[in-house]
């Protein structure tokens, strides 16, 4: 039997000092900590996040030997769906096989920002944004909570790479931190409610998330209001006292027995006051208590009906990128042959501690030959070690002369893992070769990609009609995508990540992955789009872009803002935006429309567009619908390092709104009328931000500015005024002697 809330307390007076030390770390690799006198029973916890990797041994490195679980797309196929609804299904399942195996938890959803395509862990990722991140990663964890078991968000924070990733400081600005990098845990923490937070292992600024007080207390508890449990990533501990302290509750792996011993130690010297660790060991216990329902009655799941909804899951996560004369969808009767190895072995999940053991594997070759006759014609193409095969390529030739060639591409397995980080994007040079190649001969040339994070396309686009990214679609890739390319689905992916032109061209480049243990994130807010457009890149496709086989308009945009003022919360609607999608084309389809917000007129720097919203609506041919979205007080706010805290400056606000963040059809600007953000005056303060503020020493410096000669009016003078007005103020009496010592005091003092 399960312990309940109820018991804590008392359990917890029951508990030994060296008990509730124990518990402050897992039994073994996957189960916490059990106290069998007290009837503590430490479940399962396993990997996450895509689908259930319950492992048949106790081992950590054993990566491959677990039981079969369903293997949905992988985190960036299910954030390039931007249907929150469908990803709340898919929560709903891997909760449902989360508790039929008598585990207590998933450890993921995995939300870190796509700072570089790079980044051997992307597919793990949702997007280069947090909106889309954190938007879908709520989807997901509601959905595996409502089924009785936890989630573990992860991985906090500022994990945005694999090389070095034990170490590594990551060098990251204030503003950056609380605008990129914290955002969608902010989010998920906030409106789903995690179970658990799963602390990263690199440092940030300097210090090791597993004992950052900043990081786990004071921005995630005292400021999110966060009640959950945080765990270690598995061997992320350093110092295991100073983790207590700064609010990391149990350390895994489990069998931990000198850092158990050293908590102990430590309340017992009077480094660590028994009350912290009576809250870090409530917390443990919290967390099974909340587990015990579904561990007593863990039901089972139909096995089906999940590998029928990842079906669903990776149809709805392909982007068709590129869609030339409608080559796509296929139309019946039409000569096709597939060629390319992953059409029979597919590349459908990353490799690392993610790896599920799929319940059943589709492939596309058998899904189309199902839908276009057993003879449809195939050949593999390419070997995935990289190497020239000029029999195959002759092979595949041969196939496709005169057909509608659909080519299946992608990245090998070994391209892309957790561990290590990729070194360029580019795709095998076998695969273009190959594709070239076909393109003499075929009628159409359809290029299908699966891979984990984005690849460069520019060098061979023109070799292709069209153009689906499938990204790592799970164990029904194959039939999702087949479902695709016949139009039994109608493709609503959208980007969440933007495909380069150039590696180069993107900003976070120059700083990745950094060297000697530190990375510096010298881009700042810049990556992804917000770097690409300020600095006026062409890209392959945007962020955002995704076509259809259907074509929608966009119109009437209304936009009302309300009057912002001190009593204005955080989460209040202060602008309103309606506007219109049309379905314009002959089939039902999906839009997503997306709601980007920029401050020409802003004192601090802004990116020149940010995403803010975006909704996902089924529309029928020619039917329209109008979409009506809120933006808060937040959604305009910058984060201020002065004030510490978000600010919302008046002025304009332009909002725009289309298919892409360079697809924006519509737009408006809006004047915000809001308080001025003011900084508290000190000494350092200038001249003029005194003046501001002040209109008794205001005149004071004027009057005083006449006296000693500068230009009667300082408008008319800009120049001498700015040495003046830049001063800061302690300055005045040394540079420019505009008032008497004691006048100056007595202003200070004030
Ligand atoms: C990974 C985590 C994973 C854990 C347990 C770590 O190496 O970073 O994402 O949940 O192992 O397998």
């Amino acid at each position: 039997m399960s312990i309940t809330i109820d018991q804590i307390p008392d359990l917890v007076s029951q508990l030994t000092l060296e008990e509730k030390a124990s518990l402050c770390s897992g039994g073994d690799a996957w189960h916490l900590q059990s106290i069998e006198r007290l009837g503590i029973d430490g479940y399962m916890v396993t990997d996450g996040p895509h689908g259930l990797r319950k492992v048949n041994s106790a081992g950590i490195i054993d990566l491959y030997n677990s039981v079969p679980a369903t293997c949905f797309p992988t985190a960036a196929g299910l954030a390039s769906t931007w249907d929150t609804e469908l990803v709340g299904e898919v929560g709903v399942a891997l909760g449902e096989e989360t508790r039929s195996e008598s585990v207590a938890m998933l450890l993921g959803p995995g939300i870190n920002m796509k700072r570089s395509p790079l980044c051997g862990r992307n597919f793990e990722y949702f997007a280069e944004d947090p909106v889309v991140a954190g938007e879908l990663a709520s989807a997901l964890v509601r959905g595996i909570q409502s089924q009785g078991v936890g989630t573990s968000l992860k991985h906090f924070a500022a994990n945005n790479q694999e090389t070095d990733r034990l170490r590594v400081s990551a060098e990251v600005d204030e503003r950056t931190l609380r605008e990129i990098y914290l955002p969608a845990f902010e989010k998920v923490v906030k409106t789903a409610k995690p179970w658990t937070i799963m602390c990263s292992y690199n440092a940030i600024n300097g210090t090791y998330s597993s004992q950052n007080h900043w990081l786990l207390t004071e921005v995630l508890r005292d400021e999110w209001g966060y009640d959950g449990l945080v765990v270690s990533d598995w061997g992320a501990v350093v110092d295991r006292v100073k983790g207590v302290l700064a609010g990391l509750d149990l350390e895994m792996p489990g069998d931990a027995p000198r850092n158990d011993a050293r908590i102990a130690e430590a309340v017992r010297s009077g480094e660590l006051d028994e009350s912290v660790l009576d809250t870090t060991v409530t917390r443990v216990l919290t967390l099974l208590a909340k587990a015990g329902p579904a561990m007593d009655n863990p039901g089972s799941y139909d096995v089906d009906a999940h590998h029928a909804l990842a079906r669903r899951a990776a149809a709805g996560a392909a982007v068709l990128l590129k869609n030339d004369d409608q080559v796509l969808p296929l139309t019946s009767g039409e000569q096709v042959a597939v060629i390319g190895k992953f059409a029979r072995t597919p590349r459908y999940q990353g490799a690392g501690s993610s790896k599920v053991n799929p319940t059943r594997l589709d492939t596309a070759l058998d899904s189309l030959r199902e839908a276009w006759g057993a003879d449809l014609p195939f050949a593999p193409g390419f070997n995935l070690a990289g190497d020239a095969d000029p029999d195959l390529v002759a092979e595949a030739v041969e196939a496709a002369r005169g057909r509608t060639a659909v080519l299946f591409l992608g990245l090998p397995d070994i391209a892309e893992s957790e561990g290590y980080d990729r070194t360029h994007t580019d795709m095998p040079a076998n695969q273009i070769e190959l594709l070239r190649a076909v393109r003499e001969v075929a009628a159409h040339t359809v290029v299908v990609l699966s891979n984990g994070s984005s690849i460069g396309v520019a060098e061979w686009d023109d070799q292709a009609d069209a153009i689906l990214e499938c990204w790592l679609g799970g164990q029904a890739s194959g039939s999702g995508v087949a479902d695709v390319l016949t139009g039994a689905v109608n493709p609503s992916g959208h980007l969440a990540e933007t495909i380069a032109l150039r590696l180069s061209d993107v900003p976070a480049q120059l700083n990745f992955p950094g060297e000697l243990q530190h990375v510096h994130y010298g881009e700042g807010r810049y990556i992804g789009y917000r770097g690409l457009d300020a600095t006026e890149r062409e890209v392959a496709y945007p962020f955002g872009h995704g076509l259809s086989y259907t074509t929608f308009e966009y119109s009437t945009l209304g936009v009302e803002a309300r009057p912002i003022s001190e009593s204005t919360n955080q989460d209040d609607p202060v602008v309103t935006l309606t506007f219109t999608v049309t379905n314009t084309g002959d089939r039902a389809g999906a839009a997503v429309p997306q709601v980007y917000v920029g401050f020409p007129d802003s004192t601090v720097d802004r990116c020149v567009r940010e995403l803010r919203a975006f909704r996902r609506i089924e529309l029928a041919p020619g039917q329209s619908e109008q979409v009506s979205i809120e933006l808060t007080r937040r959604d305009l706010s910058y984060w201020d390092v002065i004030l510490h805290d978000w600010a919302v400056e008046p002025g304009r606000v332009v909002v725009e709104v289309g298919a892409s963040s360079r697809d924006l059809p519509l737009n408006a600007k809006v004047d915000i009328e809001a308080p001025r953000v003011l900084h508290p005056l000190r000494r350092d303060s200038t001249v003029a931000e005194w003046m501001e503020q002040d209109e008794e020493f205001a005149a004071k410096v004027r009057s005083a500015a006449k006296k000693v000669g500068f230009s009667a009016d300082m408008e008319d003078d800009p120049t001498t005024a700015s040495f003046l007005l830049t001063m800061p103020v302690y300055k005045v009496l040394q540079l420019a002697p505009v008032m008497s010592p004691e006048e100056l005091d007595e202003m200070l003092g004030e």
